[in-house]
């Protein structure tokens, strides 16, 4: 694991940005996992600049995202696809049929899993996923005790993440209590894996997942067993490393 600490959020947020527009100069055609969340939003804004200043081209990319809340409408502002919309697909000028994020409102949630997850095969799986990291370990929102050969999947979010959300919602009885996740397996998959932490808050689960032997308890410690994995951190979340 190569591991980069940078001073602030801020210089992470540019570290980062600058590790996806190398992949993205590098193969045009790249095949992209993202996050949402609180720590990859400095990251969208530098790639969104970079697109306006002409250092990436982002039209032939496609991208896939971690997940998406069950039961919320695409429209709801706290929906992942309005996330990805406001933050990155409309700033980066991508179109529809670059992007692909699960279907929060399917009937059949299994089925809409099953479906995204053949559809990241059918695309020729991922180049570059990045990652953020939660309280618990979760990476996309599997939380502890998910199995590392899990697929996309319907999702019961763990009242920890719960709390840890209900800062976007009006309060925690808006939270969903469901979500699409891609699998540990479907995201170990990727053949390029950056996890992105900032604040002391992710310190000590940062350091347990690197650095403590892989277990469940942890999903991100099954990071261990990829062999491509970078890590960016700010000062604060490098703490305990
Ligand atoms: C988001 C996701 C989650 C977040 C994690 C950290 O798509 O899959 O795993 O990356 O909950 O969230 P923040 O960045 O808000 O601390």
């Amino acid at each position: 694991m190569e591991l980069i600490i940078c001073r602030t959020p801020e210089e992470a947020a540019q570290a980062a940005a600058q590790f996806v527009i190398d992949r993205v100069n590098a193969k045009p055609g790249i095949i992209l996992g993202l996050p949402t969340g609180g720590t990859p939003l400095g990251m969208y804004a530098e790639l969104a600049k970079a697109v306006c200043e002409k250092r990436v081209d982002m039209s032939k990319i496609t991208t896939f995202n971690l997940d998406e809340y069950c039961g919320l409408p695409v429209s709801d502002p706290q929906s992942y696809y309005t996330f990805m919309n406001t933050n990155f697909y409309v700033p980066c000028g991508l179109s529809a049929t670059q992007t692909n994020i699960p279907n929060g409102e399917a009937a059949d949630p299994d089925a809409e899993a099953l479906a995204y997850d053949n559809a990241i095969r059918a695309a020729g799986g991922l180049d570059l996923q990045v990652l953020g990291i939660g309280h618990n370990g979760h990476i996309g929102f599997n939380e502890p005790g998910t199995s590392p050969d899990s697929r996309t999947h319907a999702v019961w979010l763990t009242e920890q993440t719960r709390q840890a959300n209900a800062r976007f919602f009006a309060g925690l009885a808006d939270v969903p209590t469901r979500a699409i996740s891609m699998g540990i397996g479907t995201i170990l998959e990727a053949r390029e894996i950056l996890l992105l932490a900032n604040g002391a808050d992710k310190a000590d689960t940062l350091a347990t997942a690197l650095r403590d032997p892989v277990t469940p308890d942890n999903p991100a410690s099954f990071l261990q067993r990829h062999p491509n994995v970078t890590i960016i951190a700010d000062l604060k979340a490098a703490a305990r490393l």
